[in-house]
Parts: C-alpha cells; sequence; structure tokens
C-alpha cells in the first residue's frame, strides 16, 4: 500500500461509496478506516445459506421462507431463512466480528464492505435445477461479478485485489442438483450416468470457483454434502418406504464428496495462492441423526415443523401446497426444523465445526478461522 495520505485518500473514497449512511461508521482521528486485515465474507449457494434473497425474487413459496414460524427464534419474524432462527453464514460472520451479511437484493441495505451473500433457497450449481423459481449459481457469479467490477473502477485494480484476496467465499450447493432427479419428473438420470451427473454439477462448480479466483478471490470455504438420502423431506419421497435412507441420493452424495475434495486439491495446485477448508458435513449429520442425544439434541430423525411421516413433507408454516403442519413444542431439541432443513441450533454446530474444527477430509488443511486469520 502506499503513503498515509494515499491511505486516507482510499478511506474516503471507500467510505463514500460503500457507507450510504456515513453515521455509522467511525473514522477514528483519520486514522485508516478499513483495519489492516479486513477480510470480508461473500457467501454464493443455497437455502441451508439464503438470508432472504428469495423474497426479492417472483417464484413459488416452495422456495420462500418469509412465513412464520421460519424466524421465530432469533429474529422473532420471518426473515426469509431457512430456519427458526440464523443459518450458518450468520454465525460465521459473529466469529469473524462481521456484521450479519444482508441478501444481496435487499434493496436498501448494502454494506458491501463486509461482503454480500447472493445464495437463493433452491438453488443449484446447473442452470436447469428449478430454473425460473431461484437464482441458479452462473447468475449469483454475476452479481458478484458486478460488484466487483464497481470496487475495480472505484479503487483500482490494485486495492480491489487487495480486498477481494482477503475476503473469505463460502459456498454451498448441489443438494439441490441431485434431489431433483428424485422430487420431479426429470428424467435425468436415465440417460447419463450418476457419475457424469456428479461431474457436471463438479464442473459448474469449478467454473465459478475460477472465475471468483479471477475477480481477486483466494479463500474458500466448503462442507462435504450433508447425508441427503436421510433428510426427513427425502425418506417420504418413495412411497412404502419403511424409514430407511434413499440409497440412490446417498450414492450421489457420496460421489459428490469424493469428487469435490479431487477437485480443490487441483485447483490448489493450479491456481496460485488458493486455498480452501472443508468441513466433513457429512460425518457431522450422519452422527446427529443417529445419535442425537451425543449433541444435545432429542430428535434426529423427525422434522420439528412439518407433517406426513418425520414431519417429512415440506408444508411447514401451511402456505405451500399442503396446508396442515405440526410445530414441535421445544425446537432446540431437533436436528432438522423443517423437513430439508436445520434447526438454528444445528446450524451453530456446522458452523463451529467450519470455523474451528480440524476436519478429516483429505487435503483440508484449513479451517475458516485459520482462512480469516490469513
Ligand atoms: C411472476 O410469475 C408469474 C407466473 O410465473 C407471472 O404470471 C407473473 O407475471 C410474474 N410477475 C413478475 C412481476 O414478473
Ligand atoms: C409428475 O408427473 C405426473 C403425471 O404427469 C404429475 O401428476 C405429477 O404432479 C408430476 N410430479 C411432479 C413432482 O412434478
Ligand atoms: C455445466 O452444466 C451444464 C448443464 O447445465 C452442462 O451442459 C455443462 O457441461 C456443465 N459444465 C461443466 C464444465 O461441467
Ligand atoms: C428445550 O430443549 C433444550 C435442549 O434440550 C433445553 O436446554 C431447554 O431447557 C428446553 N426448553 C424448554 C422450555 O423446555
Ligand atoms: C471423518 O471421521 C469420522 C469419524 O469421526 C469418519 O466416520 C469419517 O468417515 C471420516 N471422514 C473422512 C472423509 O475421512
Amino acid at each position: 500500500m502506499g503513503t498515509p495520505t494515499k491511505l486516507y485518500a482510499l478511506c474516503s473514497l471507500l467510505l463514500a461509496f460503500l457507507f450510504p449512511f456515513l453515521n455509522s461508521v467511525q473514522l477514528d482521528g483519520g486514522k485508516l478506516c478499513l483495519p489492516e486485515k479486513h477480510a470480508s465474507l461473500f457467501i454464493f449457494g443455497d437455502s441451508l445459506y439464503d438470508p432472504g434473497n428469495n423474497n426479492y425474487i417472483n417464484t413459488t413459496t416452495d422456495f420462500q421462507a418469509n412465513f412464520g414460524p421460519y424466524g421465530e427464534t432469533f429474529f422473532k419474524y420471518p426473515t426469509g431463512r431457512f430456519s427458526d432462527g440464523r443459518v450458518i453464514p450468520d454465525f460465521i460472520a459473529e466469529y469473524a466480528k462481521l456484521p450479519l451479511i444482508t441478501p444481496y437484493l435487499h434493496p436498501g441495505y448494502h454494506r458491501y464492505i463486509d461482503g454480500a451473500n447472493f445464495a437463493s433457497g433452491g438453488a443449484g450449481a446447473l442452470v436447469e435445477t428449478h430454473q425460473g423459481y431461484v437464482i441458479d449459481l452462473k447468475t449469483q457469479l454475476s452479481y458478484f461479478k458486478n460488484l466487483a467490477r464497481l470496487f475495480r473502477k472505484k479503487l483500482g485494480h490494485a486495492e480491489a485485489n487487495t480486498f477481494f484476496g482477503r475476503a473469505v467465499y463460502l459456498i454451498s450447493i448441489g443438494g439441490n442438483d441431485y434431489l431433483v432427479p428424485f422430487n420431479s419428473n426429470s428424467s435425468v438420470l436415465q440417460s447419463i450416468s450418476k457419475e457424469e451427473y456428479v461431474d457436471m454439477v463438479i464442473g459448474n462448480l469449478t467454473t465459478v470457483i475460477k472465475e471468483i479466483y479471477n475477480n481477486g478471490g483466494r479463500k474458500f470455504g466448503f462442507t462435504s454434502m450433508l447425508p441427503l438420502g436421510c433428510l426427513p423431506f427425502t425418506k417420504v419421497l418413495k412411497p412404502g418406504n419403511t424409514g430407511a435412507c434413499i440409497e440412490e441420493l446417498t450414492t450421489l452424495t457420496k460421489l459428490h464428496n469424493k469428487a469435490l475434495p479431487k477437485v480443490l486439491q487441483k485447483l490448489e495446485r493450479q491456481l496460485n495462492g488458493f486455498i480452501y477448508s472443508i468441513a466433513d458435513g457429512y460425518t457431522a449429520f450422519s452422527e446427529r441423526i443417529n445419535n442425537p442425544a451425543k449433541y444435545g439434541f432429542k430428535e434426529g430423525k423427525i422434522a420439528c415443523c412439518g407433517s406426513g411421516e418425520y414431519r417429512g413433507i415440506l408444508s411447514c408454516g401451511g402456505i405451500r401446497s399442503v396446508k396442515e403442519y405440526e410445530l414441535c413444542e421445544n425446537i432446540s431439541e431437533y436436528v432438522f426444523f423443517d423437513s430439508a432443513h436445520l434447526s438454528e441450533r444445528a446450524n451453530e454446530q456446522v458452523a463451529k465445526l467450519m470455523w474451528s474444527g480440524t476436519s478429516n477430509v483429505t487435503g483440508a488443511n484449513y479451517n475458516l478461522k485459520a482462512l480469516f486469520e490469513l
């Protein structure tokens, strides 16, 4: 960087551009406004990370959670998050001493200096996944690129690169791509093998990672795919299922979880400065589903909110296609809030694992805390 005067000029520019509400910012007697190592947080993905982007798109209630009882634990109102309270990136932001990262599409509030959240419930790595109802990963990337372009224009390439290079990029994607062939009349898995399908999902994810890298991104955080075949939601998709996990989905999940670390290791070799973390979400959730008491839960298999067996029908709130639903008494006893999404308490546990856990996924040498501190 340059002289203090130059830094201060940069700071004023940043402030004018990034903080529409100047009174919320402390200039601290002319010192550089950005702490030397300010690392922001950019978030891409699906409902596990969506803080309410889908409130602002033309979609159906199947892909929204902006009605009660969603949100009732922490926020006391429905924010659009698919949980009773906070989702994983909310906890990560807190651990990184950042404010909550608001939905990118929120019209009123954009504190981009701390990052942005582009995630959209129902989204996949493939454009075809719930097409027309969600913000697919490619579109999320295009939003990010717009932002990066703005930063470069205002700050110049070097400063923008420093800013984006310090940031951490969280991505949760793929689950919807794997659910679609089971949850709809899609025949995609009749024409190509499961291996080819997973390659396509991972291939599209890889393209996005590379594009973020090309825009300055260096530090990436992932989890392995949760046990998709064992969600209350998926268990009831197969008529007559007696409670077993859905084997074909477990196969896809395992293929994904084998392919992702390989691709990341390859990127680490190819791309100078690229580093990543992967927390083992698959193992963490298999354990909580099968042995909830060990983690402070009472129920790992039945959702808190929903209807039917395991409350596996995604009817929480009663304004999707099924209008009746049940709600448990004590949400924090449950691993699953609705049939496909985690309770705030479970989200917090994964977030802790991602933040400070030691991962046994091959090649994952960092946790998120280390990425933020680098
Ligand atoms: C939203 O989608 C519905 C049905 O897909 C369509 O009829 C309506 O015109 C759309 N509204 C906007 C604002 O695009
Ligand atoms: C699948 O197709 C059948 C008959 O064409 C239809 O009744 C059903 O609603 C479809 N299911 C989904 C999930 O789209
Ligand atoms: C990305 O997905 C599309 C289908 O949406 C597929 O045709 C394409 O081959 C995939 N790209 C990669 C690099 O795998
Ligand atoms: C709800 O469950 C949690 C976890 O088991 C427990 O700590 C808490 O006391 C319970 N709350 C009520 C009101 O029973
Ligand atoms: C991680 O460790 C758990 C045991 O704690 C094990 O069951 C799991 O298979 C391991 N995962 C990987 C990817 O090695």
